[in-house]
């Protein structure tokens, strides 16, 4: 059964230096073009499943006119909603209004996500983005005037210059807007952004290492649980649909180089809008294989923080996940730990995690 939608907006009105998301500059003209292909991609691979998740990614989806997220919305009318849906929608604070708002809760957006990233102009600045912390304030009482409460802050860490002292003021500052839901990202460095072109340079290990455990540890001291490598929730606030992804759960992703898994086949769209457009849709496809399916549950599975539950797993799976790979020699050397029900990553090896999901890719 597949009951999560991801649905792709390639458009921002201004472009961040650091971002390597498939998105354009804003442009009307292409936007209704790019909205048909969706929804003829919609129609032709939606099966009327009812859908419990959905989210709306980019790019900026809150950057698309309100008559254009009018159209949108139409197009969203086509899934079979569950009462409980969780329907999140990616805003920045630059291009969030009231009526668009207003118009998000009358169509059901029920969580939002709000790329903040900093809240120190020098290092706004840096990133390439056009908001400061005071317009950051108003958008959430926005978001809080129309009755949405259940809202995602992203912050980016690991800056160039960035001190100790300015990742506590941004972590104090983001608290301070009260999310339920906290997403941290360490900068990365891709080549064919405008850092990667100007040949920045990632900060030290050390010092990222202390910027996570800061993280951590403030945003445990005031009520957020950590409940996967970079994300932090209040009680109850966990994203749901990101959950799917890392309990491999099956997902349609719909929209330029949005990726899919169904049936056991990963596939992901093209990236050329020219190809969307025309209606070609597919650029890879990936079939799995049983040793696949099982090295995908395993390394997404480890990302949260509870790790991986025995007895859902050999139901799932029909295999006893201590006879896999290396569990038991993980288990010797202490990078993995197990108790009644779960196996998973210990606490202070978390920041080395990737080190340790490497055993388990293409076994
Ligand atoms: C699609 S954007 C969020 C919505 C909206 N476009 C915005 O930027 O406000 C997804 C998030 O990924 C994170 N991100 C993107 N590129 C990153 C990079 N190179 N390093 C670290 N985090 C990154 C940022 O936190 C960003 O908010
Ligand atoms: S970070 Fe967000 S706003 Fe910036 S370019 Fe990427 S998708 Fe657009």
């Amino acid at each position: 059964m597949t009951n999560s939608v991801y649905l792709h907006i390639p458009f921002c009105s201004s472009l961040c230096t650091y971002c390597s998301f498939t998105k354009f500059f804003y442009n009307e003209k292409m936007v209704y073009s790019y909205l048909n292909s969706l929804l003829r991609e919609i129609k032709t691979k939606y099966r009327g499943e009812i859908i419990k998740t959905i989210y709306i990614g980019g790019g900026t989806p809150s950057c698309l006119s309100v008559k254009e997220l009018e159209y949108l919305f139409k197009i969203i009318k086509i899934f079979n909603f569950d009462a409980n849906i969780e329907f999140t929608m990616e805003v920045n604070p630059e291009s969030l209004t009231l009526e668009k708002l207003k118009l998000m809760q009358e169509n059901k957006v029920n969580r939002i996500s709000m790329g903040v990233e900093s809240t120190i102009l020098k290092n706004l600045k840096y990133l390439g983005r056009n908001h400061d912390f005071s317009l950051v304030k108003e958008k959430m009482q926005l978001i809080r005037e129309v009755g949405i409460t259940n809202i995602n802050i992203d912050l980016i860490y690991a800056l160039k210059d960035q001190t100790l002292k300015d990742l506590k003021m941004d972590i104090l500052n983001i608290l301070s807007l009260k999310p339920t839901h906290i997403s941290t990202y360490s900068l990365e460095i891709y080549p064919q952004t405008i850092l990667g072109i100007k040949q920045e340079k990632n900060i030290s290990e050390d010092l990222d290492f202390q910027m996570y455990e800061l993280i951590c540890q403030e945003l445990k001291k005031h009520g957020f649980m950590h409940y996967e490598i970079s994300n932090f929730s209040k009680p109850g606030y966990q994203s749901r649909h990101n959950l799917v992804y890392w309990n491999n759960e099956n997902y349609y992703g719909f929209g330029l180089s949005a990726a899919s898994y169904i049936e056991n086949i990963r596939r992901t769209n093209t990236s050329s809008l020219k190809k969307y457009l025309a209606g070609n849709f597919l650029g890879e496809e990936e079939v799995l294989t049983k040793k696949d399916i099982l090295s995908y549950a395993l390394i997404l599975g480890f990302r949260k923080i509870e790790g991986i539950n025995k007895n859902m797993f050999f139901k799932k799976y029909g295999v006893n996940l201590l006879d896999l790979y290396n569990i038991k020699d993980l288990l010797k050397k202490g990078l993995l730990k197990e108790n009644a029900f779960n196996i998973y990553i210990p606490c202070d090896k978390i920041y080395i995690e990737n080190s340790i999901l490497i055993n388990f890719v293409g076994e």
